[in-house]
């Protein structure tokens, strides 16, 4: 059997597929105002084209695939793609990660065609602190998608929230309670450097150190650790009396790196294989798909890539240098 080894042994099972770098909302912690320079439709990878390349993906031993953006559901044939990848054997996992803007009217769609799990990224229930950190007043959109996300049998729906101070950091034990509640499972992000801005400091990123100070102020935290090959630290959550209440995560990609452990590859919307959110390489796939190649010329690509996989995001070494493309434009 083909497995995807990288020279530190980690295999390679987990597929990120961005399939369009565009996106309805303009985090301020993400992208501009004005939006990126999209992608061309010609630049893009076509449906068939990124169901041909998932394929040669999973014959290579990737066991899961998750759909991103920018935002997979400004992406008009998402339904068909989750279904056609559902039709692969061996059948992979399937999820998406969505802002959730337009969940609501496709969630049910979605889990018809074969998509088993979801990330809805919810930075703040305050309307106004909604409108302005994402520059769209979209917070009713987002928590409907939610809401049926969870209905549409999608539970224990994940909720990501990217904590900024001065913004939404304190808002982080009303986010926890309020997912608590819903059964929703909360993660709390740690700002990369992958914003457009390039405004990204590490005295003003928030660590995952605060993030458990802040929620301690009204939660008792016990750790549970990483489960699987997942880059959160989960927690148990108990109440101040004692109660547990459930679970919660931190995502802590900068302080507490888990590069060690990662399973995961990306492919952008333009076809372009990234073995690391930081990396400075990125294998070209769509040329060769569209020379021609053959699915063993394509997995072999695929595998030099791997093999060449860097150790870690080196985000704390000197030297570090954020890499050109934006995490709207790699696929969270
Ligand atoms: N650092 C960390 N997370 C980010 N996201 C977007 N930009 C960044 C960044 N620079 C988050 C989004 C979403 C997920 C895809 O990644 O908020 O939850
Ligand atoms: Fe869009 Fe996600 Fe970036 Fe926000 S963080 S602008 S939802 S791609």
């Amino acid at each position: 059997m083909i497995e995807l080894r990288d020279a530190f042994g980690r295999i390679a099972t987990d597929l990120r597929i961005s399939l369009t770098d565009r996106c309805s909302l303009r985090c301020t912690y993400c992208m501009p105002a004005e939006g990126l320079q999209w992608l061309t439709k010609t630049q893009r990878l076509a449906d068939d084209e990124i169901v041909r390349l998932a394929k040669v993906f999973v014959d290579a031993g990737v066991r899961s695939i998750r759909l991103t953006g920018g935002e997979p559901l400004t992406h008009p044939t998402l339904v068909d793609i989750v279904a056609q990848l559902a039709a692969f054997e061996p059948r992979p996992e399937l999820s998406l990660t969505t802002n959730g803007i337009g969940l609501a009217g496709r969630a049910a769609a979605l889990v018809e065609a074969g998509l088993d799990r979801v990330n809805v990224s919810v930075d703040t229930l305050d309307p106004e602190k909604f409108t302005a950190l994402t520059r769209r007043n979209r917070l009713p959109d987002v928590l409907a998608g939610v809401a049926a996300a969870a209905a549409a049998g999608l539970a224990p729906v994940k909720v990501n929230a990217v904590l900024v101070r001065d913004s939404n950091l304190d808002e982080a034990p009303a986010l926890l309670a309020w997912a608590l509640e819903h059964g929703y499972q909360m993660r709390f992000i740690e700002h990369m450097p992958l914003d457009a801005d390039h405004t990204w400091t590490r005295e003003e990123m928030v660590t995952a150190e605060e993030i458990l100070r802040v929620l301690a102020s009204q939660y008792d935290l016990r750790p549970v650790g990483h489960i699987d090959h997942a880059p959160a630290e989960e927690f148990e959550v108990f109440s101040r009396d004692g109660e547990r209440l459930g679970t919660t995560g931190v995502i802590a990609s900068v302080t507490r790196p888990f590069c060690r452990e990662c399973d995961r590859l990306r492919l952008t919307a333009d076809g372009q294989l990234r073995t690391c959110l930081f990396a400075q390489t990125e294998t070209d796939l769509r040329a060769p798909l569209r020379d021609g190649a053959t699915d063993a010329e394509l997995t072999e690509l695929i595998a030099t890539a791997v093999a060449g996989k860097q150790a870690g995001h080196g985000i704390s070494s000197i030297g570090f240098v954020q890499p050109t493309r934006t995490m709207s434009a790699i696929g969270g």
